[in-house]
């Protein structure tokens, strides 16, 4: 709720002229529900930030968590130092991963980015192309907000304003003729990895357009590249699997993963490098050292957190229970695309989905999108502001019918929106 105090504390990605003085503040969680320190709850219908998989407050995170504080909370893992759940946790993703690979851990999404980008030039340094070190993602795309994610972003908002970067190209994310363009145009002997996300997340919620994974496998093939699958929001069952792109038959080069990993319980990220790529660097003692990794890579008390929440995604049947509400989600948001002020409503790969406001709306009230999440936050739903749509991705242990209080909350907001949103 709004307190007019001046805060201190500055937000990211906020408007703090604004927001200094009308703060949410969150003291608690239950499953899919939050509550101010008012007492007011929320329904959660986006996990926080894409993340709370398994739902707020679970003990057993909670308890595992402070048995790993009381026995050793953390201790480096440079070098030849290990502790036992950053091995367990390494040893279960990779076991869970899509193609052979080795683990690397960090603190979240955005050094997750940082280490594929700098693994992948590194890579093609090791096997006699150093040339390559140009990285392509796609319009719409997020990679976070660290120095490569920054030059990666397809938000072109993300990325102004920041001064000169690494070289990355952009092209448009629906069009597999394009990549192939671009690839063929800068010289694919220059290039050493594109970044694609499997479902478009905070650029909007964009599934893949039919055969585009496949096509873009098939030509990372042909043409070496590597394939780095940013993961952070499709993995750990937002879109039904562990890393998302198991939905496609394809076999990356690397998947970036954060956020469900651990349901945000701890900070938690990191890389699946395949034995491609890890190669040049684990065949033999003396090989080349891949000099990156910060403070906290692999930090023992977060790595437990992570196995305690893996463990409950599967005894709870969660990444199946994504699966089978993913198209639920959908047709509960779909009729809100008779609002006239609603373009379009995109979901139904994975448990997140977007309402996409009109042109014309956004033209005549450029507060429509915040409009409706206030609103819709009014009514006891919290979703959320993506540009030109609102988003919904909730815990995945959501039950219908609060599909259907998300779809009515957000029914009302766009009718509050007044007569620019007159259902036809
Ligand atoms: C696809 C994707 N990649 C990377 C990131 C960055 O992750 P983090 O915010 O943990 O640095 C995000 C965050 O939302 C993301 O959605």
């Amino acid at each position: 709720m709004a307190v007019a105090v001046d805060s201190r504390f500055w937000h990211p990605f906020a408007d703090m002229g604004a927001v200094r003085r009308s703060e949410l503040v969150l003291v608690r969680g239950e499953d899919v529900w939050v509550w101010d320190r008012d007492g007011r709850r929320y329904l959660d219908a986006t996990a926080s930030l894409w993340y709370a998989n398994v739902g707020h407050g679970r003990a057993e995170i909670a308890d595992a968590v402070a048995a790993q504080m009381r026995s050793l909370e953390a201790y480096s893992a440079f070098g030849d130092f290990a502790s036992e759940p950053a091995l367990e946790l390494a040893e279960l993703l990779s076991d869970l991963a899509p193609m052979p690979s080795r683990v690397f851990l960090g603190s979240g999404g955005g050094d997750g980015v940082e280490t594929a980008a700098k693994a992948a030039r590194r890579y093609w340094f090791e096997v006699g192309q150093p040339e390559r070190t140009l990285l392509v993602s796609r319009t719409s795309a997020y990679h976070g907000t660290h120095g490569f994610g920054t030059a990666l972003a397809g938000i072109p908002a993300n990325r102004e304003g920041f001064g000169p970067q690494v070289e990355t190209i952009q092209v448009p994310h629906d069009s597999l003729e394009a990549m192939e363009i671009e690839l063929e145009r800068v010289g694919v002997e220059r290039v050493a990895g594109v970044f694609v996300e499997p479902v478009i997340g905070a650029g909007g919620v964009y599934p893949p357009v039919p055969g585009y994974i496949e096509g873009l496998a098939a030509l990372c093939e042909r043409t070496g590249v590597l394939l780095i699958v940013d993961s952070v929001i499709c993995g750990f069952g937002r879109l039904g699997t562990w890393f998302g792109i198991e939905r496609w038959d394809v076999s990356p080069a690397m998947i970036v993963f954060a956020k469900g990993v651990t349901s945000g319980y701890l900070p938690l990220g990191g890389v699946l490098i395949s034995d491609r790529v890890a190669e040049p660097f684990w065949h033999a003692p003396g090989g080349p050292t891949f000099r990156h990794g910060a403070t906290y890579a692999a930090h023992t008390t977060c790595c437990a957190a992570a196995l305690a929440n893996i463990a409950l995604l599967g005894r709870d049947g969660l990444l199946e229970r994504g699966r089978r509400l993913e198209q639920r989600l959908l047709d509960a948001l779909r009729p809100l695309a008779a609002h006239e002020a609603v373009a379009e409503v995109r979901g139904g790969v994975g448990l997140l989905a977007a309402v996409e406001l009109t042109d014309e709306i956004l033209t005549h009230r450029p507060d429509a999108v915040a409009g409706v999440v206030g609103h819709a936050r009014e009514r006891g739903v919290l979703v959320r502001a993506l540009g030109r749509a609102v988003a919904v991705s909730p815990p995945l242990t959501i039950g219908e019918e609060h599909l259907a209080q998300i779809a009515e909350a957000m029914d009302h907001a766009l009718a509050a929106l007044g007569a620019d949103a007159r259902p036809r």
